[in-house]
């Protein structure tokens, strides 16, 4: 039962029909279908400008993530766009992927800055962020990463990485720090990006105002940027595809979640996914997200990750639920109002039209969200059943 918004009892339809209020509320019949906590999806790329379609023939021919990138593709064609675009075209643009995600059953996301990279740019996106969070029903946790990749500005000049570190600690963070537009400070710690050094001092420029970490850790390579969000308690820790023994028994003893991000390494053919099962035996808090964005991972469909994480991280669909929910939600901080059906949560509600939980990712690339509740508010119901 649900009460301004948030969950008020649960229990069986028995129990819940004795309770007083219940006469009076309005009802929802289900149908027998299956209802879970709304998916937490705690690493998106929300807002970009567009697609990175015309790349994708060249990752088929065989040619590398980071060649593309190296030849002015990648993350800088999406800067590129981004900067061109108008606000509103981003927004509209974000407000359909926004749509999109509810009706996979997602109800909180986490949306990262990162293709803008100048002053300008970086501050477009994260007034997107707080635009969107008030203009639509899901909510919205922002994230900083100006240091995604260093710009082409700053490309192949003496110093020009250190110069564009000091723009994020002097220009950026100051601003967003006291505008609140952000809540997170991420990094993409890897070869071609951030090192370990240069992550870490961003990082710590951004908790002294008031962002608490999170990093993009060992996707392309191992550089030790798993060690540095223990180190830091960060948030999470996310991708981790190459990840060593000793990263999996220390993050199996931290709290920070190893976020796994299946999508990518879908998207780019790579045959070496995240080391799930070692991670969930060795201890460590697991997660999963989609990775929204137009390089790596162009999904919105949390059902499709579950279904990956099933298939080829060997996840049962019971961990790939909880990874989708109650350990994302903690991912984002937001454990206390998130990711689980129990009194006092937000009355956030995904339901799938299956008979029983184990088909939602068992029925693989097709959407079989019914119904998605957010804070008590119906926010997408399905016009027909999918099968
Ligand atoms: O999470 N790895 C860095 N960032 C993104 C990819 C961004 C892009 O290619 O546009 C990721 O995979
Ligand atoms: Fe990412």
């Amino acid at each position: 039962m649900v009460r301004d918004g948030l969950i008020a009892a649960v229990g069986t339809r028995a129990e819940v029909e004795k309770l007083p209020e219940a006469r009076t509320a309005e009802q929802i019949e289900l149908g027998g279908r299956v209802a879970l906590p709304g998916f937490v999806d705690s690493h998106t790329h929300l807002v970009h400008a567009a697609s990175r379609a015309e790349e994708y023939e060249l990752k088929i021919a065989g040619a590398s993530y980071e060649e593309i990138a190296r030849k002015g593709g990648g993350i800088l064609n999406s800067v590129k766009k981004l900067r061109a675009a108008t606000s509103e075209a981003l927004k509209k643009r974000a407000l359909a992927a926004l749509k999109q995600f509810a009706a996979h059953g997602t109800t909180t996301i986490e949306a990262k800055s990162g293709y803008g990279l100048d002053v300008a740019s970086e501050l477009k996106i994260l007034r997107l962020h707080k635009e969107l969070a008030t203009e639509q029903p899901l909510e919205i946790v922002s994230t900083f990463l100006g240091a995604h990749v260093v710009p082409e500005e700053y490309r192949g000049k003496a110093g020009g990485a250190e110069r564009y570190i000091k723009l994020i600690e002097e220009n950026l963070l100051p601003e967003i720090g006291e505008k609140r537009l952000a809540e997170f400070c991420d990094v993409f710690c890897d070869r071609d990006a951030f090192s370990v050094e240069q992550s870490k001092r961003v990082l710590q420029a951004g908790r002294q105002w008031g962002l608490a970490p999170r990093l993009h850790a060992e996707q392309l390579s191992r550089t030790g940027a798993a060690r540095l969000a223990i180190l830091m308690r960060a948030a999470s820790c996310d991708h981790l595809e190459k990840v060593n023994k000793s990263d999996i028994q220390a993050l199996g003893k931290s709290d920070t979640v190893a976020t796994l991000l299946p999508g990518c390494d879908f998207h780019l053919g790579l045959k070496q996914y995240a080391p799930a099962r070692a991670l969930i035996e060795g201890g460590a808090i697991v997660s999963l997200a989609t990775d929204y964005n137009p390089g790596t991972s162009p999904t919105l469909s949390m059902p499709m990750i579950l279904s990956l994480a099933c298939a080829q991280l060997r996840m049962t669909p019971a961990e790939a639920v909880v990874a989708a929910t109650i350990n994302a939600a903690y991912a984002l901080r937001r454990e206390k109002t998130a990711g689980s059906l129990e009194v006092g949560k937000q009355a956030d509600i995904s339901v799938f039209d299956v008979a029983d939980y184990r088909e939602i990712p068992y029925y693989f690339g097709v959407s079989h969200c019914w119904m998605t509740v957010k804070r008590g508010r119906v926010i997408h119901a399905a016009q027909q059943a999918a099968i």
